[in-house]
């Protein structure tokens, strides 16, 4: 038996006042369609199809390769939108089906699988994933009977006052018999006021039918939030963040202040971490113990190492060893390799580059398309020269090697081991191991000259 998911993101989202289909609309820097999409992931469905419609090529385009896609070119209602998707439902006949609403971003898998656990147990032809809110305005009501059972939806605008003051509503979730979402879709009309086909209408029938049907109420209120406009996404984001966040601090990351701290789903942090302020950690980051990043560090795809200090640090695509102390102001750029115990300092910027132990680059330095061996010390305002106009050049440099302050490396160049540069040396032949270079004019001290030309300055 083999489950389905079908998830509705036809919609224009008007008050989002953006030039995307509402669905790609972005939480915590993802879409909301990708939430959508990832908790039916997690929930084991074995296919998804999106229902796709106001600028469907856009959204079509982010899907390839990732889900099916059903195109609905009317917005005709939710009934209407999970018609559009017949064809895909009928493959899973004899299983279930997952309707979900690509723009509530906060449905999670634990409780769609909860769903469905208790949709099996109780051999049901649907279940509705429901929610006790405190303002359910907007939202189709649960109207249960007397014995607590499950009777109808009713949409707010359908609804009387007194159904109205119900606070148990529809998230816009449901497991559904896939042979009785298919036979009840057939059957569905427009007849309300909104003259839309309403997939709540499915469900009625479904009782009527005498079908065990039951409402599943979602431990976690906020699984039904929706977004309509910017304002509701930060209240999204925002909810998401600080879920992420307690995630963090129960796995024992020190959080002292949370103020501009965001950190991605799939960030792996070691306890007794600090993250400080204005810090950002995104995509596949991994930092390890003892820690200490920020404040204002943006980490996006980047491992780093146990007892490590960010300060002011951005970094993409790099690693970073054990027991390095960044910054403040340090930008890594992408395929950056920071060894162990390495010193980098105020404003340097190190692009693909390979810096081995103990090496310190402490400032105003840049260091591109580089190997540095270990324990060297790079001087103050050094340049790796590595591009000619044309063609990038690697820097090489060995172990133990000084770089005097103000030295350009004209690449391609090599310097060895044990070597020293003279500060301000422009250097573009190769220096061996144990050598002293000196590349600038010897300086010249005219003595006298100013008292004999009466140049001196005026200090007032
Ligand atoms: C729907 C439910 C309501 C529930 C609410 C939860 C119905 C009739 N009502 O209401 O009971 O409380 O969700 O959020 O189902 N969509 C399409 N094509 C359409 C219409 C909608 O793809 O023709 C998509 C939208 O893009 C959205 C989702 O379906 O992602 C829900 O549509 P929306 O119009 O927001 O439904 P509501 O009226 O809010
Ligand atoms: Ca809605």
């Amino acid at each position: 038996m083999k489950n389905c998911a079908v998830i509705l993101a036809g919609g224009q989202g008007k008050r989002m006042k953006s030039n995307k289909p509402k669905a790609l609309c972005e939480v915590l820097f993802k879409p909301m369609i990708d939430w959508t999409i990832d908790a039916a992931g997690d929930a084991e469905v074995d296919d998804i199809c999106v229902v796709t419609g106001h600028l469907h090529e856009m959204l079509e385009e982010h899907l390839a390769g990732k889900t099916k896609t059903a195109f609905q070119a009317e917005r005709l209602g939710t009934g209407h939108a999970v018609m559009q998707a017949v064809d895909f439902i009928e493959e899973f006949k004899g299983g279930n089906t997952l309707i979900l609403n690509g723009d509530c971003p906060l449905m999670d898998g634990d409780t769609i699988q909860n769903a469905l656990s208790y949709h099996e147990r109780h051999g049901n032809a649907v279940t509705v994933i429901s929610a006790n809110v405190e303002n359910p305005f907007g939202y189709g009501r649960i109207i249960r009977d007397a014995g607590g059972f499950l009777k109808e939806i009713v949409e707010e605008k359908d609804a009387t006052p007194k159904q109205r003051a119900i606070n148990e509503v529809n998230s816009g979730a449901y497991w559904f018999k896939t042979d009785v979402l298919l036979d009840t879709l057939s059957k569905i009309t427009n007849k309300n006021k909104q003259h839309e086909y309403y997939l709540t209408d499915c469900i009625e029938i479904a009782i009527q039918n005498g079908l065990q049907t039951s409402a599943f109420t979602a431990q976690n209120p906020d699984v039904v939030l929706g977004a309509n406009d910017r304002i509701q996404l930060l209240d999204l984001n925002d909810k998401l963040r600080y879920k992420f966040l307690q995630e963090q601090m129960l796995a024992g990351v020190d959080i002292p202040c949370s103020e501009g701290i965001i950190i991605g789903p799939d960030v792996e942090i070691g306890t007794d971490t600090r993250i400080l302020p204005g810090t950002v950690l995104l995509g596949d980051t991994k930092i390890g113990k003892n820690c200490i990043i920020g404040p204002n560090s943006y980490l996006t795809d980047t491992v780093v190492g146990n007892d490590v200090v960010l300060d002011n640090v951005v970094a993409e695509q790099s690693k970073v060893g054990s027991g390095c102390d960044l910054g403040p102001f340090v930008h890594l750029r992408p395929c950056s390799q920071i060894g162990k115990e390495v010193h980098i300092g105020n404003f340097v910027e190190i692009k693909n580059s390979t810096i081995d132990n103990g090496t310190k680059v402490s400032h105003l330095t840049y260091v591109g398309d580089s190997d540095l061996g270990k324990n060297i010390n790079m001087g103050c305002g050094c340049v790796t020269v590595n591009f000619d106009g044309q063609k990038k050049h690697r820097t090489v440099i060995g172990d133990g090697t000084f770089i005097g302050c103000n030295t350009n490396l004209i690449s391609p160049v090599k310097l060895g081991k044990f070597a020293y540069t003279a500060a301000g040396s422009t250097i573009y032949e190769d220096v061996p191991d144990y050598t002293l270079a000196i590349a600038r004019n010897r300086q010249e001290n005219k003595v006298g000259w100013v008292k004999k030309k009466n140049k001196i300055r005026n200090m007032e």
